[in-house]
């Protein structure tokens, strides 16, 4: 069966996955006719902006969307026209944790693919490759194939391919040009192998076949859970071995040089910092959990969510010891948070560390003000706000203020916290810094961002993770 060729391809989802995904799909196919359909309106309006005031920030898009927008490559609000045009469609919804009902706070609220594949269904008159780009729990392919299968018209066939994106907010756009591998999972049927080739033949446009890898359906979709579980492991376990570092006097830094130049472990994600953040991390490893628990597996849930409880154990030990620190208590001290984005080059918040550390600070009520270089003023009010829902917004906002600049941020303040390992912050004069703030002046490195002999030479008391140095 000869595979089918892409012409026309619709990505449901103008998020942070679907948006870069489909925009590089759409750059390095221009044979590929590209829509990329939400119903957020402000979203697609974003998308469209003439001055290319994108609704996400990451490095290389802005000129992707610049190369492809109005060529082939289309951003809408009309979900239906694009489903009926394309031959084949990318799910790029999102799958929170489900809030409410069974599974809450760990399984992946699956509503919005179930919605989007109703509606794929109810749309479409011709035959259609589904393709889920979502991250979604083990056999999630299966429910989509059955909604499709029950709802179809006659003469349309759907395959249902399952293809994680790997992407890493901040180098997405790099990312996506070069990837470590593209895994594509499909049914072990000559249908489902079929679908499988067309999709080979779309990425291989600027992807060497030997990093497409392509398994079946159930593998592919564990595959994604896996990895971000695994990368989220690391994480927790150089944090762990911080907390090790710090009642001992041992370097974390240190530590994990001489662990990672070790061939068989290797360098990446062993640097500690004030915890992981970000949609993915938390919520996949949760379902992951709840998967294991599903499937009676309690030694294995047990195992995977002790990776969230470090996370959550390590932010917790970063706001004790900036209350110690500050001579047991921080009611009415001015602390500045710089960094509120979950990791550098995003402006994406979503269960950043700064929300928890701001959260813990005001409930102790501190007066903090924050500076971050990407996020939306409206962003981080709104996120203070679902952090603490007991507490008016007028009441958060009589502690918090947000500011434009670092020395805007520190000045007057008693301690200094750095959030985000943001570039700028490693170019700031921390001697006019000093110079604004009220003494003794106290820096809190959540991110080894600084040299903390250098600072202590200029007069600041530093305390960086992972290092028990005295003050
Ligand atoms: N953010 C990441 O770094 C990352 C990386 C890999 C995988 N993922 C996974 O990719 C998926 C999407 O993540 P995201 O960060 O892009 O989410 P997002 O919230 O930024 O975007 C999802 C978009 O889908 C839209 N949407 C929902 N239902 C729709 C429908 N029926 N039709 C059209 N649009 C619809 C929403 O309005 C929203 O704009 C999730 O499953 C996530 O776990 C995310």
């Amino acid at each position: 069966m000869a595979p089918l060729k892409v012409t026309k391809i619709c990505c449901l989802g103008a998020g942070y996955v679907g948006g870069p995904t489909c925009a590089v799909v759409a750059l390095k196919c221009p044979h590929i006719k590209v829509t990329i359909v939400d119903f957020n309106q402000a979203r697609i309006d974003a998308w469209n902006s003439p001055d290319y005031n994108l609704p996400i920030y990451e490095p290389g898009l802005e000129d992707v969307v610049r190369q492809a927008r109005g060529r082939n490559l289309f951003f809408s609000t009309n979900v239906d026209q694009a489903i009926l045009e394309a031959e084949l469609i990318f799910v790029s919804v999102n799958t929170p944790t489900k809030k409410s009902g069974v599974g809450a706070g760990f399984a992946a609220d699956l509503n919005y693919v179930e919605l989007a594949t109703r509606q794929i269904a109810r749309v479409s008159t011709s035959s259609k490759i589904v393709v889920e780009k979502s991250t979604v729990p083990c056999r999630t392919a299966e429910s989509m194939r059955t909604i499709l299968e029950a709802n179809s018209k006659p003469g349309c066939r759907f395959d249902i391919l399952s293809n994680p994106e790997f992407l890493a907010e901040g180098t997405a756009i790099q990312d996506l040009f070069a990837p470590d591998r593209v895994l594509i999972g499909s049914l072990q049927t000559p249908e489902g192998k079929s679908a499988c080739e067309s999709l080979v033949e779309v990425y291989n446009n600027w992807v060497p076949k030997q990093k497409i890898f392509t398994v079946g359906l159930w593998s592919s979709e564990l595959s994604k859970l896996a990895a971000n579980a695994m990368l989220a492991q690391r994480i927790s376990s150089i944090n762990a071995l911080s907390a090790i570092c710090e009642a001992t006097g041992a370097n974390i830094d240190e530590v994990s040089n001489a662990v990672g130049m070790d061939s068989r472990v290797g360098p990446k994600f062993l640097r500690a910092s004030v915890g992981f953040g970000g949609s993915c991390f938390q919520k996949d490893i949760l379902n992951l959990v709840y998967l294991s628990e599903s499937l009676h597996l309690p030694e294995v849930a047990a195992y995977w969510r002790q990776v969230v409880e470090m996370n959550d154990y390590q932010k917790r030990r970063f706001s004790k010891r900036v209350v110690d620190t500050l001579f047991n208590t921080i009611t009415g001290k001015r602390i500045a948070v710089l960094g509120f984005a979950f990791k550098a080059d995003t402006g994406d918040t979503r269960e950043s560390a700064a929300i928890t550390l701001i959260r813990d600070f005001q409930a102790e009520r501190a007066r903090i003000s924050i500076y971050d270089p990407k996020v939306e003023e409206s962003q981080i009010w709104q996120d203070l706000q679902e952090a603490s829902p007991t507490v008016p917004l007028v009441d958060i906002q009589k502690n918090v203020t947000i500011t434009h600049s670092v020395l805007e941020a520190t000045r007057d303040v008693e301690a200094v916290i750095i959030a985000t390992e943001w570039r700028e912050f490693k170019l700031i004069d921390w001697h006019a810094v000093y110079a604004q703030m009220s003494k003794p002046a106290f820096l809190f490195d959540g991110r080894l961002l600084v040299n903390p002999d250098e600072l202590r030479q200029i007069g600041f008391r530093v305390s960086v993770i992972g290092r028990g140095e005295t003050l």
